[in-house]
């Protein structure tokens, strides 16, 4: 890769297509291909998107809804210049060996990239970009409805109604607690823990956070947010704890069981970011023993694989992985790929480049 008059320019793209030469002194644009990409999108998108990357782009879209075969995906890096996958789709060392000289962009369906080698695709000369930003918003109103959700024993008194038990008001039942007043421990002060940190000022939550950087004062003090240096002494003290972080190496389990078990007895966690934070078998062990008061999560440690026992339990909400699921949020999802391809199409730095120093 090559940054030349701040525009970066693939240098395998160079290679293997034919480019209009324009001259990048004169800033902004780079060699520009002069054939359409050919682009290869590894699950069905909404309508609105797939019109739209038709209209672009010489693309072969997904009739399925199932996630591609890793033989499918073999075919796919093999034959694309541009790939669109999402987060069911690994993109390893071994997969991204099996890729044609063509393939020069990852342009991922999804903020989170943690099924992909960034690494080894940059080493290999294709750059990944991903969507960030379009579901901050929707995954951090999920994460106050499994707040919610938890806390107030909502699909307890649903499941009362669907089966037709229930008998009327009473001033004991389905008791849950108060979050006006509670202390949230956001990890992961990023986009969405911002956005979660807003929500709960509203809700009147005193917000705290741990963050591999403390945020500049004024945004800590537009959520009055208290920041913990150690992990372990923030958790001590909550009585939520929300799950913001991406995953990466350093955040695999950062919720071991060591940690775990300094949670109050009184504190739920939620989880919409990723399963891999948090240790799930410890978690649902002291589940079990009521060494935590609840669980809400929206992401499981082996995808859809989920612990079974976790499924029992009453004081655990979960979600099959819904936190960013609107039809606006998919549709924006959709115009940054679209955006990204585009604009390396046209010989410029994709907007949502990501670079493995940013993980
Ligand atoms: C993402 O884009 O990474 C989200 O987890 C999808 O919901």
């Amino acid at each position: 890769m090559n940054f030349r008059s701040g525009v970066l320019v693939p240098r395998l793209f160079l290679r293997h297509h034919a480019m209009a030469q324009v001259d990048l002194k004169s800033g902004g644009r780079a060699d520009v291909p002069r054939d359409r990409l050919s682009v290869v999108v590894t699950r069905r998108l909404p309508d609105e998107v797939e019109i739209r990357l038709r209209e672009l782009f010489k693309v072969r879209l997904r009739d399925s809804d199932a996630p591609m075969t890793r033989a499918e995906l073999a075919e796919a890096v093999a034959e694309a210049d541009v790939l669109v996958p999402s987060l069911s789709d690994t993109i390893d060392a071994g997969l991204l060996a099996q890729a044609g000289e063509r393939l020069k962009l990852i342009a991922n369906y999804g903020a989170g990239v943690d099924h992909i080698d960034v690494a080894t695709a940059r080493q290999r000369g294709v750059l990944v970009s991903n969507t960030p930003g379009v579901l901050t918003d929707d995954t951090a109103d999920m994460t106050m409805a499994l707040l919610l959700a938890v806390t107030r024993r909502i699909p307890e008194g649903l499941a009362l109604m669907q089966k037709g038990e229930w008998t009327g008001w009473s001033p004991t039942a389905l008791l849950g607690g108060r979050i006006g007043g509670r202390r949230l421990g956001i990890l992961g002060m990023g986009r969405i823990g911002q956005a979660v940190a807003r929500r709960a000022v509203a809700f009147g939550m005193q917000v705290h956070y741990h963050n591999r950087k403390r945020l500049r004062p004024e945004i800590e003090d537009r959520f009055d947010a208290t920041y913990w240096d150690s992990l372990d002494q923030m958790v001590a003290r909550m009585d939520v704890i929300s799950v913001n972080c991406p995953s990466t190496p350093s955040t695999f389990h950062l919720m071991n069981a060591r940690r775990l078990k300094l949670l109050k007895p009184s504190a739920v966690i939620v989880n919409t970011s990723r399963g891999e934070v948090i240790d799930e078998s410890a978690l649902t062990r002291m589940l079990r023993n009521g060494e935590i008061a609840g669980a809400g999560l929206d992401v499981y440690e082996h995808g859809a694989d989920v612990d079974p026992r976790l499924r029992e339990l009453p004081n655990v909400v979960l979600l099959p992985h819904m936190g960013s699921a609107t039809l606006e949020g998919r549709i924006e999802m959709g115009e940054k790929v679209i955006i990204n391809i585009k604009t390396f199409e046209d010989g410029h730095r994709p907007p949502d480049l990501v670079v493995p120093a940013m993980l």
